[in-house]
């Protein structure tokens, strides 16, 4: 079998790590195998498969030879994506930076795969709460039109990076010994004030940008749009920052432009790949952040109708956001165009 050089962006953070687990768990055929990151963390050791690697500062010449650029770097991207693409790199970006261009596809492989093959050098991975609700919608919107999303999300706080998972445990112990309290990370690094997370919930994660929507708000609109290749969803999110070190929910509730029973819909989303079915109230079984954590699939629970509407339905979504949201979709993407031979 081929094998590939793959660099990897942001190596160090909580979703580089992870793109190191996915490749060793899922044989990824990598030959060499570069660990980017900023200047802070060059000449760190990382031990990965029984061999020592040392982190370098990642620079525009770091991906010359790559094949495979897996993007984890935050704002970087912006900068070293093109770079990386002109010395012949193919970049599966984590960032929002190239999301919505037209010129990028934006993939969730067991959704939108066809459109991987129309790349020109950069794939985007969603939004980690927009790839999480779509992997629910799409069995469903495959049987049926959606016709509205109303969408409430409890964000992890790894979502926001390590700096945010140390945040929560510091405040925690902070809390417990009655001692000051420091928050500096959360709601957002860049924002100009911060609260505490610890026994909290903060109902903004990044920027407000239009008609007091926040802009992770405005992300599971537009990139759920642009998934589904359909614009006449409407869609309204509230995302939430909840003290839960990982794994996303989400409270999904749509209207259908006809009829789907909830039994309908469980039988739809349990044959559906990447989302297995956690649905039993006599037995109190439904999913949750702490047993969904370092699994791949989106468990959905909680299906049942929503009788306000002709045809609606609710339904409680929760899946890893390092891994399905983020690195293991990367590693998906990359796995189908090894497949595919689109590298
Ligand atoms: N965490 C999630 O659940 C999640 C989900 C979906 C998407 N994402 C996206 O994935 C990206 C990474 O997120 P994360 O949670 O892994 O963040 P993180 O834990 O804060 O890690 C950030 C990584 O980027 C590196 N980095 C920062 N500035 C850099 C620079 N100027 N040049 C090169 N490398 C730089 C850091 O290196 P140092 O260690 O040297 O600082 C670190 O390796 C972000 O775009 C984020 O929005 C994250």
């Amino acid at each position: 079998m081929k094998k590939y050089n793959v660099a990897i962006l942001g190596a160090t953070g909580a979703v580089g790590q992870e793109f190191l687990k996915l490749i060793e768990e899922r044989e990824f055929p990598f030959n060499e195998l570069k660990l980017l990151a900023s200047e802070r963390s060059a000449g760190k050791v990382i031990e990965f498969m029984g061999k020592d690697y040392i982190v370098e500062e990642a620079k525009p010449d770091s991906f010359k030879d790559v094949h495979i650029a897996l993007f984890a770097g935050g704002a970087t991207s912006k900068t070293l994506a093109p770079e990386a693409v002109k010395r012949g790199a193919v970049v599966i970006d984590n960032s929002s930076a190239f999301r919505m261009d037209p010129e990028v596809p934006l993939v969730v492989p067991e959704v939108n795969p066809e459109a991987i093959k129309n790349h020109k050098g950069i794939i985007a991975n969603p939004n980690c709460s927009t790839i999480i609700m779509v992997m629910a919608l799409k069995p469903i919107y495959d049987v049926v039109k959606i016709k509205r999303i109303v969408v409430s999300t409890y964000q992890a706080v790894s979502g926001a990076g390590k700096e945010a998972i140390d945040e929560l445990t510091d405040q925690v112990k902070a809390v417990m010994e009655k001692s000051p309290v420091e928050a500096n990370i959360l709601p957002g690094a860049s924002l100009p004030k911060h609260y505490q997370i610890a026994f909290n919930l903060l109902p903004q994660i990044d920027v407000f940008v239009e008609d007091d929507y926040t802009k992770e708000e405005m992300k599971m609109v537009h990139e759920t749009h642009k998934i589904l290749n359909d614009y006449t969803v409407g869609i309204t999110a509230t995302t939430v920052r909840v003290p839960v070190y990982r794994s996303h929910s989400e409270s999904v509730n749509i209207e259908l432009d006809g009829p789907m029973s909830p039994e309908e819909a469980k039988q739809v989303l349990a044959k559906f790949p990447g989302v297995i079915v956690e649905d039993n109230p006599a037995e109190m079984l439904y999913p949750m952040p702490l047993y969904t954590s370092d699994r791949n699939e989106v468990s959905v629970g909680r299906i049942r109708a929503d009788k306000t509407v002709p045809h609606g339905l609710n339904m409680w979504v929760v899946g890893d956001q390092i891994r399905k949201g983020a690195a293991l979709n990367a590693v998906q993407i990359a796995e189908y165009m090894v497949e595919h031979n689109l590298i």
